[in-house]
């Protein structure tokens, strides 16, 4: 497999062609941002330990019958995937609210609640990803209510398979962040982008210490530290 050229460049991460038109190169970079880019960084190793972290989730999706991206690891920043074309969407499953969303509804940061939430927003920078529901999603021709309703049994599921594994790691998920596209070999919804602290909220089971991206937004100092911290508790789940 040979790697061509550049064909999507983030601030976290830079998207390569192969050989193959059917797959791409994802390499995670050390620069994180926040707050829609006005807040930024470089922590030296995060690339790589996203790029860990989220091989290890992305694989166990795949495993447990959810397709996923991931194809492999190639190198330390470097994996792997399946072409996908973009749905401009971001599904957000919160088991308890913290974030944007407790400041939407008024109620404490991990604030409880029996039933799973699933938010939906429309990933666009120029508008501040704005929550959307899915008429507007269907009325901006971003998916058909099919593609919509396929991609909350797959975002209700992924939540079910992740987490007891990080409950296992001794870790609550607090809320997570997924992407879909359309597979370029097949055409299937699958789960596109990292699953990883930059994209879930993480709190330490015992201690409720965030163990996410919280970190940086809120300048809580350690964030490679924390980020190595699930990796290796995973690392140590997947093993046993
Ligand atoms: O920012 P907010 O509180 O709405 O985030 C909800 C969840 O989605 C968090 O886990 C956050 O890390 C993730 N998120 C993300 N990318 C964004 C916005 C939120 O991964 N652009």
């Amino acid at each position: 497999m040979e790697k061509r050229e550049i064909i999507f460049e983030g601030n976290e991460k830079q998207v390569f062609a192969t050989d193959d038109q059917d797959q791409v190169i994802f390499r995670y970079k050390d620069v994180t941002v926040a707050y829609n880019n006005v807040k930024r960084a470089r922590f030296k190793g995060k690339g790589a330990l996203d790029n860990q972290i989220s091989a290890i989730l992305l694989s166990y999706l795949n495993e447990h019958g959810v397709e996923t991206h991931y194809i492999e690891t190639l190198g330390e920043q470097e994996q792997l995937c399946r072409k996908i074309e973009i749905i401009p969407l971001q599904v957000v499953v919160h088991n308890r609210i913290a974030g944007s969303l407790a400041y939407r509804l008024g109620v404490p940061e991990g604030f409880r609640h029996e039933n799973v939430i699933v938010d939906l927003r429309y990933n666009n920078d120029e508008l501040e990803d704005p929550f959307i529901n899915r008429d507007h999603a269907v009325a901006l021709g971003l998916a058909t209510y099919q593609e919509l309703d396929r991609m909350y049994d797959i975002a209700r599921r992924v939540n079910e398979l992740l987490k007891p594994l990080f409950l296992q790691a001794g870790i609550e998920l607090i809320d997570m962040k997924l992407e879909f596209g359309r597979a370029s070999d097949s055409g299937a919804i699958i789960i596109s982008d990292e699953i990883s602290p930059d994209t879930c909220r993480l709190w330490d089971l015992e201690t409720g210490e965030r163990m996410d991206k919280d970190r940086f937004r809120l300048d809580l100092s350690r964030v490679v530290e924390n980020y190595r911290n699930v990796l290796e508790r995973l690392q140590k789940v997947i093993k046993s």
